[in-house]
């Protein structure tokens, strides 16, 4: 089914600005993100440099610009270094770790993820992305961890070699620490830390998992077919680890470290001071993560940590004006999607800026607030006239007598299409009349058009008498339509009788 209000081309805009590739990148280098950086022999065209990986993030992430300068710099320079790495004849490298793998700390919805798939996405190399709490709920099981390494495989297409320079992305990592949360078992806690500092270093993972009895058959024949052993494991050193979780509580052992307590705290004994918490984290050393729980073989495979900011009212009004926001562009092709064309007022992103904050849940609160109050909107205004509005501040604050007021616009809009259609004429209200019909509507529990209909049904005749195709209702025609349109035609005779007079005479 068509919609004939549908343009296209509102469609191909917004996804062009939702999905727009980096204008500013070569030719050769988005070819190359395509592609992927990896090529099936293991050669890495990998070209890309700090800063125009910083700036690119940039453009997408609000507020954390020191925390993307120092991952964009590291995401580098391991690609970069992976493709010297490979030029260097093996007797002449230098032995040890080389991985930059990543610890992120930052609270829920202020750009963890966002960042790296943006990066996974520029980067083009295969990319999971896993919650580490998936592994300490099965407990100590030491195929779980190595699921990870099979799945980047799977996002390789099955190419071994790519996989082996992919990305591996543990979100909630500070729930596989063994204290300071003291829900569920330890030892599994530090079982699953010690699995994956394995697979953080160096560790050879079997394609085919061993209980997996059906791809072991399966390998089995195809060696007989082919006479060749196909390559079934995966080498893990190339790969990059990044970490990140919300680590809460973690504050109150850098304070206790710095000897900080609650100085400055008097008021705000929950510690939910954002500024200041940032500002204590930033502080953060291995031994407050061992602190946390962490075993500090695990943590020393992490050698970068970087700390993400807290959103603020204003992150999160610059989150909506950015051209890239999804909030926004998701919720235009939500309308969009039954052909009405959504803008919004400064005034009005401002007001659920405001709104989200209180969400505690960073960036994602303006999923929750936009929902919140929109769906009304979203629910009614297909059924109506309507093909695009702007959402005002008034909408957002008070989205039900908002939607009262365009119910009503609606209807007085379809009551004089019709009237137009039928009668040739266009029949105009004054807010005074649109008042008292709205209050008729309510009371006698009708709709304004059968309203009008009941109270203008002579009208057409006698408009038409009066040769006229423009007629106001007013108040009074409200109250005595009869009475009114009566004297209306005597008055407008009157008129014209005075009118024609000094030419008859
Ligand atoms: N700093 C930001 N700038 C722009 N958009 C953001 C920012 N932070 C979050 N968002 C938006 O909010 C969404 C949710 O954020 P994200 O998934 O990155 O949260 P997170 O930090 O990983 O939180 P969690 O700890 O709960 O996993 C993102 O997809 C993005 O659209
Ligand atoms: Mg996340």
């Amino acid at each position: 089914m068509t919609n004939p209000m549908f343009d296209p081309k509102d469609l191909e805009e917004l996804l062009k600005e939702e999905f727009d590739e980096d204008e500013s990148a070569p030719d050769a280098e988005k070819k190359g993100a395509k592609e992927g950086v990896i090529s099936h022999d293991g050669n890495i065209n990998f070209n890309l440099k700090p800063e125009e990986l910083e700036s690119f993030l940039n453009k997408y992430v609000v507020g954390q610009e020191d925390a993307i300068e120092i991952i964009a710099t590291k995401v580098c320079t391991h690609f970069n270094r992976m493709k010297l790495e490979n030029l260097i004849p093996e007797d002449q490298k230098v032995i040890g770790n080389i991985k930059s793998n990543i610890l992120m700390v930052g609270p829920t919805g202020v750009g963890k993820t966002y960042i790296i798939k943006l990066i996974a996405k520029k980067i083009g190399v295969p990319f999971v992305k896993a919650d580490a709490t998936k592994f300490s709920e099965t407990g100590y099981v030491g195929g779980d961890v190595e699921d990870l390494v099979r799945e980047l495989v799977h996002e390789a297409d099955g190419d071994i070699a790519k996989a082996e320079y992919g990305i591996i992305y543990l979100d909630e990592i500070d729930k596989i620490a063994s204290i300071g949360n003291q829900n569920g078992p330890d030892v599994s806690r530090s079982g699953v830390q010690r699995n994956l500092l394995k697979l953080m270093e160096e560790a050879e993972v079997d394609l085919k998992t061993p209980h997996d009895l059906a791809s072991q058959v399966e390998a089995a024949m195809e060696a007989q077919r082919t006479g060749k052993v196909t390559r079934k494991k995966i080498n893990t050193k190339n790969i990059l680890f990044i970490v990140s979780g919300a680590f809460s509580g973690i504050d109150e052992i850098i304070r206790r470290r710095m000897n900080l307590k609650t100085i400055g705290f008097d008021n705000d004994v929950t510690g939910q001071n954002k500024n200041t918490n940032y500002q204590i984290l930033k502080s953060i050393r291995t031994e407050d993560l061992i602190k946390y729980g962490f075993e500090s073989e695990f943590i020393g495979r992490l050698p970068v940590t970087v700390v993400l900011n807290d959103v603020t009212v204003d992150t999160l009004y610059q989150i909506l004006l950015n051209k890239y926001s999804s909030v926004v562009n998701g919720k235009k092709l939500d309308f969009l999607s039954y052909g009405i064309s959504l803008t919004f007022e400064d005034a009005a992103l401002r007001y659920l800026s405001e709104k989200a904050i209180e969400e505690k849940t960073g960036a994602r609160g303006l999923l929750s607030v936009f929902e919140k109050a929109l769906i009304r909107l979203e629910k009614t205004l297909p059924s109506l006239e309507i093909k695009s509005i702007l959402i005002t501040e008034d909408i957002v604050k008070n989205p039900n007598e908002e939607l009262r007021k365009l119910l009503i616009n609606d209807n007085i809009k379809g009551f004089q299409k019709d009237f137009l259609i039928n009668h040739g004429i266009y029949l105009d209200f004054d807010t005074e009349a649109i008042n008292l019909i709205q209050e008729k509507a309510q009371s006698e529990h009708m709709s304004f058009k059968r309203i009008c209909e009941d109270l203008f049904h002579d009208y057409p005749y006698a408009i038409k008498l009066m040769k006229l195709d423009k007629f106001t209702i007013t108040k009074d025609a409200v109250l005595n339509p009869g009475n009114f349109i009566e004297k209306y035609i005597k008055d407008n005779y009157k008129k014209e009788r005075q009118a024609d007079k000094p030419i008859s005479e």
